[in-house]
């Protein structure tokens, strides 16, 4: 399949992408190891946490989808409650599933076999298997214990000191979730701070998780409570009409009802050093998480330097930012951002690809890239890489240049943001 963008005379809008991917997987995931009943509201549309889902299931929990869209009732099984899976796990294109269901795994007295699509099977599992075993679990992986197909009989684990070699919200919420079924406590070192869903939802729910600088302690043993989430916008869709909305010569889009944890909000503040016009109104806290409404207006942006602890704030950002960059006066200069690279694809190598198509002035670099804004864009034939999030940069990118953009497997947008070009559509529409 294809799409066609042109770049629409104004953007003029309100919406609200859909529910945040990480805080859906973690509503479903807790809530079915919890006691009790719960109803997660606003759960993300999109493919990845489908698959959650349906691992879930396969391991005994009871998820009824209600008659409101995006609404689910969750029974957890409690301590004990999971069953031996019959069939393969399936996590699809889903790095969260994969790894945070592996924690879980991994507390189980029993074996299960996990594998997910051709991008996932590719991707880095040895960060996750390394620290599970020393846990005690037994967990087994192709290529050296490194790639799904995973492998993981477990039960009997203990907690660990353990420091993450990388700043991975799935890596740590794999150990936090392996740590409440452990004997002893866990306590997890990171080398930056990354999204803390996890711990905010836990603690909400009776679990002991404490919190020292970059450091998070689990102390297993009390029970897990069931709670109803309602599950916010993500901001990481909302990026794509942010940058859409900064970098259009006319143009103002209000995105509603955002999760804006600062463990997620390093767009925002990449766009506002850039001098992005970004406001931020109607601050409030529902569930343990900041929620606002965040409105872009067409700016003159600069370029800057990006890096350190910044990026794991803004890691999936990493391709829409790069677009965001081909709109600034000057370089800017993407470092410390290797893990781009271990993404549904390799996000260094295909932005620069596909944005240099478009006229940019982009280059590579191990760590991140090197962009010189020019003022402008061209449309052209974009690739999406089998990744949602190229297929969305590239859609932005042809609601800003000059000319046709063809994009194509747009269909891949589906992965975190079901309503992407029908959102496009309107927006470029000025509904
Ligand atoms: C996620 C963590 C990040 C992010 C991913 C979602 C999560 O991955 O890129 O899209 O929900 O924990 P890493 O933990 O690999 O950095």
């Amino acid at each position: 399949m294809k799409r066609t963008v042109t770049s629409p005379p104004s953007i003029i809008g309100t919406l609200t992408p859909p529910g945040d991917k990480s805080i859906s997987h973690r509503s479903t995931i807790l809530n079915a190891m919890a006691t009790g009943e719960a109803t997660v509201t606003n759960y993300s549309p999109g493919a990845d946490c489908a698959s959650t889902i349906r691992c879930l299931r396969a391991l005994g929990a009871t998820i009824e989808r209600l008659e409101e869209p995006g609404s689910y009732l969750v029974k957890g099984v409690g301590a004990g409650g999971f069953r031996e899976p019959a069939e393969v796990l399936n996590a699809g294109n889903s790095g969260t599933t994969m790894r945070l269901m592996s924690g879980l795994l991994a507390g189980q007295p029993f074996l299960s076999v996990m594998t997910g699509d051709s991008s996932l099977r590719s991707r880095p599992m040895g960060r996750i298997l390394s620290p599970l075993s020393l846990m005690g679990a037994h967990v087994h992986g192709r290529d050296g214990d490194e790639r799904a197909p995973l492998v993981i009989k477990g039960g009997n684990l203990h907690g660990i000191p353990y420091t993450l070699p990388v700043a991975s919200a799935q890596l740590k919420s794999c150990l936090v979730i392996a740590g409440l079924y452990a004997k002893g406590e866990t306590s997890l070192h990171s080398p930056a701070a990354s999204r803390d869903h996890t711990e905010l939802m836990l603690r909400m729910m009776g679990a002991q998780i404490l919190e020292d600088g970059l450091t998070v302690t689990v102390r297993p043993g009390n029970p897990l409570s069931a709670m109803d989430v309602r599950v916010p916008a993500d901001i990481s869709s909302a990026a794509y009409w942010l940058v859409a909305g900064v970098c259009h010569p006319n143009a103002k889009v209000t995105v509603t009802d955002v999760g804006i944890n600062p463990t997620r909000t390093g767009i925002i503040d990449a766009l506002q050093a850039m001098g992005a016009k970004l406001t931020i109104a109607n601050r409030r806290m529902e569930g343990g998480e900041e929620v606002g409404d965040i409105t872009a207006e067409s700016s003159e942006l600069r370029g800057v330097e990006i890096g350190g602890d910044l990026i794991p704030r803004l890691l999936d950002e990493g391709p829409i930012l790069a677009l965001a960059a081909c709109f600034a006066r000057g370089a800017t200069v993407i470092k410390d951002a290797a893990e781009l690279r271990v993404k549904e694809s390799d996000r260094i190598k295909s932005s620069t690809q596909e944005l240099s198509r478009f006229g940019a002035d982009i280059q590579e670099r191990p760590d991140g890239m090197v962009i010189r804004g020019k003022g402008g864009l061209r449309g052209a034939v974009g690739q999406s890489h089998g990744d949602h999030r190229m297929a969305m940069t590239l859609g932005v990118a042809g609601l800003l240049a000059k000319g046709q953009t063809e994009v194509r497997n747009p269909e891949i947008a589906s992965i975190s943001y079901p309503g992407f070009w029908t959102d496009l559509e309107r927006l470029a529409g000025s509904m």
